[in-house]
């Protein structure tokens, strides 16, 4: 019997953009990179939730434990009448506490934003029973699916966006305030956004945060290798690369690359392109970025927001932070 195919999202206009952004990542001078986006399809969110419980890897946790702790007066900060929008939203797990809140006071609409269909289909069947609530998932890019929420919304009706988890990480620092100053650009003053940061913290716990002892991590990054060989007619010999996670301390960011362990030659047939590695080199493909709690403010300011209040968990070092749109 053959296999059902491994990707839901395979369809050829995804795949010509998979095939583009490949092909430009990987002719980069002088480092070769590969959009982290590409990470999460079937195989790759799988991993990631397992990384999600292991022992090295405390962000998860610690903002469950926050969002735990503090979910009831994280809903008394918010304005009244929210409709909640979560960019990214994953399995929904860790959004289950607010909701439960907003929903136990009213009726709450809840629009999870995500480009795999396979989290969106986990977050309905984990959030589906709360009492009183109404799910719409959209598969979309964080900006397209938000821009959508935010049109259809009445007048009277605020607008809460979540970006939990340490996603933000993943921009540049300023990319992230471009980011938020893009979210701003879609809200109305009061409107509020509830964003997670992972908090600086020394640097062999970072790392053992992203180069875990049983591999999981560097399974999730070796895949988007795999990935290009499944979906692109690609023939990395995925042997020859170990993963690598190192800390910039001038970036104050965890970077993920892979690294050839000799000369490599490969093929990428839906790119057209051949690439060559030499032993050493890397490629680049995500970088998580460390905040402090209180450069939180001015952050928000720039990004035209006010930050109204901060949640901190400080056995791991997490921070959600309240900002309300000015
Ligand atoms: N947003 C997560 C983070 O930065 C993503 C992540 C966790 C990740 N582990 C990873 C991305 C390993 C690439 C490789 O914490």
């Amino acid at each position: 019997m053959t296999q059902p195919a491994l990707s839901l999202d395979a369809s050829p206009d995804l795949r010509s953009a998979f095939a583009a952004d490949v092909r430009a990542g990987l002719t980069h001078t002088p480092q070769k990179e590969l959009p982290s986006k590409y990470l999460y399809d079937e195989v790759g969110s799988a991993l990631f939730e397992v990384i999600t419980v292991l022992p090295e890897y405390g962000v998860t946790r610690a903002e469950e434990r926050l969002l735990a702790m503090h979910a009831a007066d994280i809903v008394a900060h918010l304005p009244h009448d929210v409709t909640v929008a979560e960019l990214g939203s994953g399995s929904g797990r860790k959004t289950r506490r607010i909701l439960e809140a907003l929903c136990k006071k009213r009726p709450t609409s809840y629009f999870p934003i995500e480009i795999s269909r396979a989290a969106l289909q986990l977050c309905r069947r984990e959030l589906g029973d709360i009492e009183r609530i109404s799910i719409v998932g959209y598969e979309r890019d964080y900006l397209a699916g938000l821009a959508e929420v935010s049109k259809n919304r009445s007048a009277d009706e605020r607008l809460l966006v979540l970006f939990l988890g340490s996603t933000i990480g993943n921009f540049g620092r300023l990319a992230a305030t471009r980011f938020l100053r893009d979210i701003r650009n879609m809200l109305a003053p009061g409107d509020a956004l509830l964003l997670g940061t992972d908090l600086i913290k020394p640097t062999p716990v970072l790392v053992a945060a992203y180069a875990d002892s049983i591999g999981v991590t560097a399974s999730f990054n070796l895949n988007l290798l795999a990935r290009i060989n499944r979906e692109l007619d690609g023939d990395f010999p995925l042997e020859a690369f170990e993963h690598v996670a190192r800390f910039n301390p001038d970036a104050r960011s965890i970077e993920m690359h892979l690294r050839a362990k000799r000369d490599i030659t490969a093929h990428v047939g839906a790119a057209q392109l051949t690439v060559s590695l030499k032993a050493g080199e890397t490629i680049w493909t995500e970088s998580s970025h460390k905040y402090r709690a209180e450069e939180m403010p001015a952050i928000a300011d720039d990004a035209g927001f006010v930050c109204s209040h901060q949640w901190i968990e400080k056995e791991w070092g997490f921070a959600e932070s309240l900002l309300v749109a000015k």
